[in-house]
């Protein structure tokens, strides 16, 4: 299938998605929307992708958010909302992706582009990126879920300061403020990027996805329940036969090989 706006590479085990509008730094109008969410249908379908990396394309940016060209257009509350909850579903989806997904930014990641690299589970930066949910500037705010992911994972006053000021966080400050789990100098990025999908994709596909559940599910309910969805998770992976494969290759001393099964 070809697109427009965007190119997924497969390679071994892994794959890695760009977007691809480097002229307005990579801004998501709808038709990116619908490639993404194509893109991650294939994604699921494949069976042989354990991990993915999302990038942008260009020197400059990761993405700068929703297409403000086309934001301008909107004539009505009502689609601005509709457009609000597309993005939104696109990007719970991908947080909820049952493979591990690493966002890589290497310039702005602005707006939509920000709450993009917040819905991932790892995201690494380099030392050129800059986070920021500038849309107070417009006289709008947040619409793909920033001002829910960004609170939840730095606290409201945090992610007030930065939503009402619009202000940029750089790369370091955002590792500081544990949005960011790598910085890395710019042309280390994708390397870096591509390594930890390599090892992503070597490690046990059911135990990772039922990591990310229960780190997901939990964030959102009190420590009781989370602890039974814990429980309950870490008894659906003794059903697999990667769990015989990883404590046989312990106990054997060799490398474990998963299948995904
Ligand atoms: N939408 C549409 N076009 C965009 C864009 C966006 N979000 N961001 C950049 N562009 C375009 C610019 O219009 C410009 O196009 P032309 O060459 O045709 O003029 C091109 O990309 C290059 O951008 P600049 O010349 O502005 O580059 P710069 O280096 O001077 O500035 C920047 C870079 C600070 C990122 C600046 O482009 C900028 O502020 N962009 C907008 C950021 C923004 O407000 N994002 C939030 C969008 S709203 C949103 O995302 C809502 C939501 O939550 C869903």
């Amino acid at each position: 299938m070809e697109w427009n706006n965007i190119r997924l590479e497969g390679h071994e085990g892994w794959a890695l998605l760009t977007i691809d509008r480097p002229k307005v730094l990579n801004a998501l109008n709808r038709e990116t929307l619908d490639e993404l969410e194509q893109a991650l249908d294939r994604v699921e379908e494949s069976g042989d992708i354990r991990a993915l990396i999302i990038t942008g394309s260009g020197e400059k940016a990761f993405v700068a958010g929703a297409d403000i060209k086309e934001l301008r257009e909107i004539p009505s509350a009502h689609e601005a909302e509709r457009l609000a909850e597309k993005g939104q579903a696109l990007f719970s989806r991908l947080e909820e992706l049952p493979v591990p997904v690493i966002m890589a930014a290497g310039g702005f990641a602005l707006g939509g582009g920000f709450e993009l690299a917040l819905s991932g589970d790892i995201l690494l930066a380099s030392e050129k990126a800059r986070f920021g949910l500038p849309e107070v500037n417009l006289g709008i705010l947040p619409g793909y879920g920033g001002t829910q992911r960004l609170a939840r994972l730095v606290g409201k006053s945090t992610a007030k300061y930065y939503a009402l000021t619009g202000e940029m966080i750089p790369a370091e400050e955002a590792y500081r403020l544990g949005i960011v789990q790598k910085v890395v100098p710019h042309e280390q990025l994708l390397p870096e990027a591509k390594s930890l999908a390599r090892t992503l994709s070597k490690q046990a596909p059911v135990a990772m996805n039922f990591i990310k559940k229960s780190i997901n599910q939990g964030a959102e309910t009190d420590l009781k329940t989370g602890l039974r969805l814990e429980a309950s998770h870490f008894g659906t992976v003794f059903n697999t036969e990667d769990r015989m494969e990883g404590m046989d290759a312990f106990l054997e001393k060799r490398k474990a090989s998963f299948r995904g099964k």
